[in-house]
């Protein structure tokens, strides 16, 4: 067998009259930048996600830029973030002159540990980008305590979340929507992923959602006159387009992806060496990335390639021990459970065609390595 670890040609196929039909409309109209699909599709965020405002932008980075632009995260002002995570939730915070303040995960989640985040706030915090990893939200209850107790500004780095909920407060809240700002990617890979890059910025703030869409647009609300230094940063026509269709099969997609991780749960579990991850109560659980804990993992990720699937390291090299972050002297052994982690998970593949023949043929040549 060969199992790609993601593949965007088999959805392609099942739905590429709808795609087809959706590219060659915004062709036709020649309306490429701003069109009146990037409209439609953040109303449908916002009806999907009932956040208030949503601003669709170039990437999930560039949104994650952009926020930390408006809530000032700059001049040293210290941001707490988790040290498990992709570049980006680290790297906006340090762009504009803030100064990323790691913490370690809890490591059956891999979300951020709100404990070890209290402890490291001092006068200087400002904000706090909590990530929603992999399949589940982060503690966003904890989250929103300390926000309040310190007067802090959240962040909420939803990249990974799309379609992830979390009950807040006794109801369920889509991840993104209950900090001051929140952001999602439209990466390829994603949940809702587009045929390129695209991202969007959500808030319930209308202040917030006002600056946001003028950053987007160099700061500007009418054309040639500028009020901020902002970026050139939207999401564009055609991935609009193409996202309308994605999230109109959203909840099959999820439930697919759901059925795939089921199937990984049941046969891997009588496996040692082993690890599956937990979902905490109270959290609705979208099966963006399938990361399981293994021994010996850079020897089953061989094992695995030669097999003929495709797996993916999810992260090798946590956010302290980065290069460009050396200035600010974190040091190995500074966050064990990060580091834990980075050398054993394994990413499966998980995309909502992946056949239940080909989950058991992960399964089973797992098992097989571990055997022999
Ligand atoms: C946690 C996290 N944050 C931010 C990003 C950045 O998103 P994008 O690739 O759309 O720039 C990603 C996606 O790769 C991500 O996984």
């Amino acid at each position: 067998m060969n199992i790609p670890f993601y593949n965007a040609a088999r959805e392609y196929a099942v739905y590429k009259d709808e795609f087809d039909a959706a590219i060659a409309t915004v062709i036709s109209s020649g309306a490429f930048i701003l069109g009146r699909q990037v409209d439609e599709f953040e109303e449908d965020v916002m009806t999907y996600t009932s956040a208030k405002y949503a601003v669709g932008v170039a990437s999930g980075s560039d949104a994650l830029v952009v926020a930390s632009d408006i809530l000032e995260f700059r001049n040293d002002a210290e941001v707490i973030t988790p040290v498990f995570t992709f570049f980006a939730s680290a790297s906006c915070i340090a762009r504009l002159g803030g100064k990323p303040v790691f913490c370690d995960v809890d490591e059956d989640t891999f979300c951020m540990d709100m404990q070890d985040a209290e402890n490291r706030i001092t006068k200087h915090t400002k904000g706090i980008l909590p990530v929603h990893l992999f399949l589940q939200m982060a503690d966003m209850n904890h989250c929103m305590e300390l926000a309040e107790k310190y007067r802090l500004l959240v962040l909420e780095d939803a990249a990974e979340g799309f379609g992830m909920k979390c009950l807040y407060q006794g109801v369920y809240k889509h991840a993104g929507t209950i900090g001051d700002f929140g952001i999602f990617s439209f990466f390829p890979t994603k949940t809702l992923g587009g045929y390129g890059d695209g991202g969007m910025i959500v808030t319930n703030d209308k202040d917030l959602y006002l600056k946001a869409k003028s950053y987007r647009v160099h700061g500007s609300t009418i054309p040639h006159h500028h009020d901020y230094i902002g970026y050139n940063s939207r999401l564009d026509t055609l991935q609009a387009a193409i996202l309308q269709v994605k999230l109109s099969n959203i909840d099959k997609v999820i439930e697919k992806r759901s059925r795939h991780a089921a199937q990984y749960r049941e046969q891997l579990k009588d496996i040692a060496g082993v690890k599956i991850p937990l979902v905490k109560d109270g959290k609705k659980e979208v099966n963006y990335a399938f990361c399981i804990q293994v021994e010996k993992r850079d020897a089953l990720e061989v094992f695995l390639k030669e097999k003929g699937i495709g797996t993916s390291v999810y992260y090798p090299v946590p956010m302290h021990l980065q290069k460009c972050f050396a200035y600010l002297r974190y040091k190995r052994g500074d966050f064990p459970i990060a580091e834990h982690l980075c050398e054993t998970v394994l990413a499966l593949p998980m995309f909502p065609e992946l056949t239940e023949d080909e989950v058991s043929y992960v399964c089973e040549s797992i098992k097989e390595f571990y055997i022999r």
